[in-house]
C-alpha cells in the first residue's frame, strides 16, 4: 500500500545556503536558498530558485549579482532568521549580527562567519511557477584558509525540511 505524500519533503535534506544580494552599504540583504544546485561545470554555473515576490529578487534583478555563502551549523538560527523575515521590512545584517565584507568580483557584499563564497553572476533568468530561476555564472569561489588548504572537512546544516515554508500538505503536523 501507498499512501498520498507531501512530496516536497522527500527531495530533503537540501543544503541550507545564505544567498547576499544588492550592494555593500545600500540596499544589501541575506536570504536563507535551498533551491540551489550547481548545472554547469564548464563554465561553472549554478541555478538559485528564487521566489518571486522576495526581496532578494527584486535586488538580484536589479543588479545581476549575487553570492552563494555555504554556513556553518552553528548559523542556523540565523538562516533560519533569514528564512523568514524579508529584508523589505528588516536590516538582515544589523538585526543578525552577521559582517558584510566586500567580495572581489561583485559589488554584492559576503559573509565573514560563512566558510566559503561563490560569486556569481547572472547569466539567465526564468520563471519557473512562483520563483525566479536564477543562473549565475560563478566569476569568484574561496573559503575559509584551513577549508581551500583540506586542512578541515565544511560542516554542513543539517538541511531539514523547512514544513512551514514549504509544505503544501498536511500544514498541521
Ligand atoms: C531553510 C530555508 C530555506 C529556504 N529556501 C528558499 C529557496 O530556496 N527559495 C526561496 O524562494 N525561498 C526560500 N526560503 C524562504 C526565503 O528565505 C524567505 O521567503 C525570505 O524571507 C526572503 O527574504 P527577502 O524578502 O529578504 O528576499 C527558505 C527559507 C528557509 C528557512
Amino acid at each position: 500500500m501507498k499512501s498520498d505524500v507531501e512530496y516536497l519533503e522527500f527531495m530533503w535534506p537540501l543544503r541550507h545556503f545564505l544567498i547576499t544580494c544588492g550592494q555593500i552599504g545600500r540596499k544589501s540583504n541575506i536570504m536563507a536558498v535551498s533551491f540551489c544546485m550547481p548545472v554547469s561545470k564548464e563554465p561553472p554555473l549554478i541555478a538559485c530558485a528564487i521566489a518571486k515576490e522576495a526581496y532578494s529578487c527584486e535586488l538580484i534583478k536589479e543588479t545581476g549579482e549575487f553570492i552563494v555563502n555555504v554556513p556553518p551549523p552553528e548559523l542556523e538560527p540565523r538562516i533560519y532568521y533569514c528564512g523568514f523575515h524579508s529584508g523589505r521590512d528588516v536590516d538582515k545584517f544589523a538585526e543578525t549580527g552577521l559582517t558584510p565584507r566586500p567580495a572581489r568580483r561583485v559589488k554584492v557584499p559576503f559573509i565573514d562567519e560563512c566558510l566559503a563564497h561563490m560569486e556569481c553572476r547572472v547569466k539567465q533568468a526564468m520563471e519557473t511557477g512562483d520563483k525566479m530561476l536564477f543562473v549565475g555564472e560563478v566569476v569568484e569561489a574561496y573559503a575559509d584558509e584551513d577549508l581551500a588548504r583540506g586542512e578541515r572537512n565544511v560542516e554542513f546544516t543539517p538541511g531539514g525540511f523547512p514544513r512551514k515554508i514549504y509544505a503544501t500538505r498536511f500544514k498541521e503536523r
